[in-house]
């Protein structure tokens, strides 16, 4: 047990840095906002995931129980921004990668629509 601990601690002492940015994780000072989610979401998702995140027959909506923090972690939102996604769950195509968007407004983004999904009772 001791062993592990210390193997572990040895594997997670690398650079978190280099981590985080392969990862495409927000530095860890920094505070999501939602209101600035709310904007971000507008100019960058909107139009392939509807106003609202909302369902409709030609978006795949993020508020729907696949995407609740159960299923689909946060990492999942950050990866999605930085790697794309490979079609999966509906018949849209495949999600471009968002070179655009950084970590942190990864981050916004995300506190947006978790906002929205408590909302929803999707939680
Ligand atoms: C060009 C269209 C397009 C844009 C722009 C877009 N998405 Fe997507 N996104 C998709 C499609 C299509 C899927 C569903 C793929 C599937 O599961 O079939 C998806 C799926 C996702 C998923 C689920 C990932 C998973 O692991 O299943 C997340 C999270 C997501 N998008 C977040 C975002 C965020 C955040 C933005 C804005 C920064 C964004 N998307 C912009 C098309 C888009």
């Amino acid at each position: 047990m001791a062993l592990a601990t210390v193997l572990l601690v040895a594997c997670d002492s690398g650079d978190d840095a280099e981590r985080r940015a392969r990862l495409g994780l927000p530095s860890p000072d920094h505070v999501a906002d939602t209101q600035r989610g709310a904007a971000l979401f507008a100019s960058h998702c909107r139009d392939c995931h509807g106003p609202g995140a909302r369902c409709s027959d030609k978006d795949p909506p993020l508020l729907h129980g696949y995407y609740v923090p159960g299923h689909h972690a946060d990492l999942a939102f950050y990866s999605a921004v930085r790697n794309g996604v490979v079609q999966h769950h509906w018949e849209f195509g495949d999600m471009p990668a968002q070179p655009q968007v950084t970590p942190e407004q990864a981050a916004d983004i995300t506190a947006y629509v978790r906002d929205l999904q408590r909302r929803q009772g999707l939680n």
